[in-house]
């Protein structure tokens, strides 16, 4: 039994694997959170909940303001006097802002159900259990559910709230945030992710100070500036030691995250839509479902943590049949060529590209419309005939007889002006009143609120899929949302269609979905700008990134991995000097950094000489022979360049420490200094590993034999090597025959 009900304390236990979380009721019906960390026998006292120190307003009702100042809310709301961060505000009929929830009932069930139009973690009745709380507030005749559901072998909570209107009143939810936490400070940093285009999830941490620090987008994507996902870490934590409170939104639109230190030092954590631009309508008997927040504690640091959620991804969030597959390597001509290429181009890189082994070639932004730079055709779907002659089927044709599959770009969510789309159709675009739009990159964003839109980009893109019969597509995002009005939703209904602009562009990929069940599915936004769980949850692989050099790949998929499993992350070998910072790294570098995702070639490969020809050849081969270990592998973080290291190292492990590989690779080398060592971690420290050097210089390994143990204690050698060089070690217990 994961979830446990207590009636004479009125406390609920949650209990995975390894942590706990408590929550407890009081007299008058208060929800207020008492416990989270390693799991503990019993959950008795209510101490917690502070009732001595603020007594509730049924035993002190001239204060309750104090008692709101401190009570650890479950699930905090706006307007009675808790002067912190609020997950829900209600406004009533009237106007008038205000909302207090009361416990009613609960429910504890084996499984978990989904929520409408949204993505959401999923498993059987034996690997989850789900706890919902009905409360209620009973002026306004709102009723509210908190649902927990506990995937015990993964240590995940996954939190989500839906609200119904049961009253007479035509309601408005100012906001409705997905998971909140309150606990006592104990020194906690913030852990998040930053960044820009071409420089997306960088980690860094914020020590917290009294008042409100947020992590948030208000793009109308997750965003590359901030990731949605906050950390709350002890002092001294790092990948092996100290503790940290994570939590993740599995959601692809803009988001708040959001740690507010209190007078009384509490500290209250909350995810969820980002309530700034929403104001949702909430007619009698209508529910609002607000997306999932997944919640992991690692007592073992953050490499505890990352395992629990690439665990926890891997099994209850990508849904897509080629998880555990083995991905196609992948050619794609887009920095090679951009928009500058007809059929008889693509097939000549296509079979270049297939001599070295690539697998499938991806055709890239620019075949359709009057698609000759990003200026124009956007939202055109119709082969360009006189790029490629005699139409998709012909190129479609002309890759298959290569051996190779064949995928394709889109961006179905986008217009230019310069259209025929557009032209027809000027109410479409996202827009205000009177006012010019700005454009980005010259593009506008189609309002996909609406079905007759929805319709309008899907069926012709359905229609090319059709033809070319796809193996596999890239959805791309190219700009933010602004000029926020639509010209269907009436004026009450403004402030609904950030939220209804995400749940349109999840309806049109499950469309897609269910049309191409076996579809490799591979979702991108101007690099990794929507980089989320929600998107996760129907593409197993997300472009990570524009700026594909290798060294600034390291810090962007080292945030990347810290969450997700490495097979999501798109990750390519593209020509040097490196088109965004002009570096020029060893193709070996640029392969061993690329090989940590889903793998790929990203340039005109006509134009590569033979002796890379001949690496990459080398490279296919390492591909399919080690690729499976980061599908299947552990993942651990040696050491980090982001941490002031002249070096990068990164291990997988196979769960029963059979099988490892390391990479390491220098970003800069340093004269007359000594090899740095490693600590290997996951082996098996009773067994004997042999050990290959599998890529790179820098000198043999003298014991090719070392023990377990002795790996992890006494470390691994690495020979100083120079700029931008790297080396790959395979690593195998000795008595298998794998080597
Ligand atoms: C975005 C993507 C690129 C490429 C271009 C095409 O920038 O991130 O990979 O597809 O669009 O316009």
């Amino acid at each position: 039994m994961s979830i446990q009900y207590f009636s004479d304390t009125h406390i609920f236990k949650l209990d995975t694997e390894r942590t706990s979380y408590g929550i407890g009721v009081t007299e008058d019906g208060y929800v207020g959170h008492l416990y989270y960390g390693p799991r503990v026998r019993r959950l008795s006292a209510r101490e917690g909940l502070r009732l001595h120190e603020a007594p509730p307003p049924a035993e002190l009702g001239r204060e309750k303001l104090a008692f709101l100042a401190s009570f650890p809310f479950e699930y905090p709301t706006g307007g009675a006097g808790d002067f912190r961060e609020s997950c829900l505000d209600v406004i009533s009929e009237q106007g008038k802002p205000g909302c207090e929830l009361f416990y009613r009932d609960y429910r504890i069930m084996d499984g978990k159900p989904g929520l409408p139009g949204l993505p959401a973690a999923f498993g059987t009745e034996r690997e989850v259990q789900t706890l919902e709380l009905d409360l209620e507030d009973p002026v306004l005749g709102l009723l509210v559910t908190l649902r927990y559901s506990v995937f015990a072998a993964e240590d995940v909570i996954v939190r989500s709230v839906l609200v119904r209107n049961g009253g007479t009143q035509r309601l408005r939810l100012g906001r409705v945030l997905s998971a909140s936490m309150d606990m006592d400070n104990r020194g906690f940093s913030a852990l998040g992710m930053f960044g820009a285009w071409g420089r997306e999830c960088h980690k860094e941490s914020i020590s917290l100070h009294h008042g409100r620090q947020v992590i948030s987008s208000e793009r109308g994507v997750s965003s590359p500036q901030a990731h949605p996902f906050i950390g709350l870490t002890t002092p001294g934590t790092d990948e092996e030691k100290g503790e940290i409170y994570a939590m993740n939104f599995i959601y692809s639109g803009g988001f708040l995250a959001e740690a507010e230190l209190s007078m009384f030092d509490q500290l209250r954590v909350v995810m969820g839509i980002q309530p700034r631009g929403f104001l949702w309508r909430l007619a009698p008997g209508e529910t609002f479902a607000a997306p999932e927040a997944v919640l992991t504690y690692s007592a073992e640091g953050t490499g505890r943590m990352t395992r629990n959620l690439h665990r926890f991804y891997r099994e209850h969030l990508i849904r897509s049949p080629w998880k555990n597959r083995t991905r196609p390597i992948l050619i794609n001509h887009w920095e090679g060529t951009f928009f500058d290429y007809d059929s008889s181009r693509l097939i000549r890189i296509a079979a270049a590209a297939r001599e070295c082994g690539a697998e499938m070639f991806v055709m890239d932004d620019g075949w359709f419309g009057a698609r000759d730079s990003d200026n124009a055709g956007l939202g055109d779907w119709f082969v360009n005939e006189e790029k490629l002659a005699g139409g998709i089927c012909v190129l479609a044709e002309s890759i298959r007889a290569l051996g190779m599959k064949f995928g394709i770009w889109v961006e179905p969510e986008m217009v230019n002006p310069d259209s025929e789309l557009f032209r027809a159709h000027p109410d479409w675009a996202i827009q205000l009143d009177g006012r010019e739009p700005s454009r980005s990159r010259n593009q506008l964003v189609l309002d996909i609120t609406r079905r007759e839109v929805r319709d309008a980009v899907m069926e012709p893109i359905l229609n090319v899929l059709h033809e070319a019969e796809a193996d596999y597509v890239k959805w791309d995002m190219n700009r933010y949302l602004s000029d926020l009005g639509s010209a269907a939703l009436d004026e009450e209904s403004q402030g609904e269609l950030l939220h209804r602009y995400v749940l349109g562009m999840y309806e049109m990929q499950e469309r897609l979905l269910a049309e191409f069940p076996e579809l490799l599915f591979e979702n991108c936004s101007s690099g990794g700008a929507r980089f989320d769980p929600g998107m996760l949850y129907y593409s197993p692989q997300i472009w990570s990134s524009d700026d594909t050099d290798a060294i600034e790949r390291l810090r962007i998929q080292e945030g990347l991995s810290m969450l997700y499993p490495m097979t999501c992350m798109g990750a390519h070998v593209s020509e040097v000097p490196n088109d965004q910072v002009g570096r020029v790294t060893p193709l070996e570098t640029r392969a061993n950094v690329a090989m940590a995702g889903s793998f790929g070639y990203e340039l005109d490969i006509t134009r590569t000489p033979e002796e890379e020809k001949e690496l990459m050849r080398a490279q296919v081969g390492r591909y399919h022979r080690y690729h499976p270990l980061y599908e299947r592998g552990e993942y651990y973080r040696l050491r980090s360049w982001s941490e002031a290291e002249p070096f990068d190292c990164w291990m997988v492990a196979l769960p029963d420490g059979s099988e490892a590989l390391i990479t390491y690779v220098q970003v800069l080398g340093r004269p007359n200094v000594g090899g740095r060592k490693i600590y290997p971690r996951g082996l098996d420290p009773e067994a004997e590993y042999r050990i290959a050097l599998v890529s790179g210089e820098g000198g043999e390994q003298r014991e090719p034999v070392r023990s377990g143990d002795e790996l992890m204690r006494a470390g691994l050698l690495m020979p100083p090597l120079r700029d931008f060089e790297s080396r790959v070690l395979h690593l195998v217990r000795s008595w298998e025959d794998r080597i």
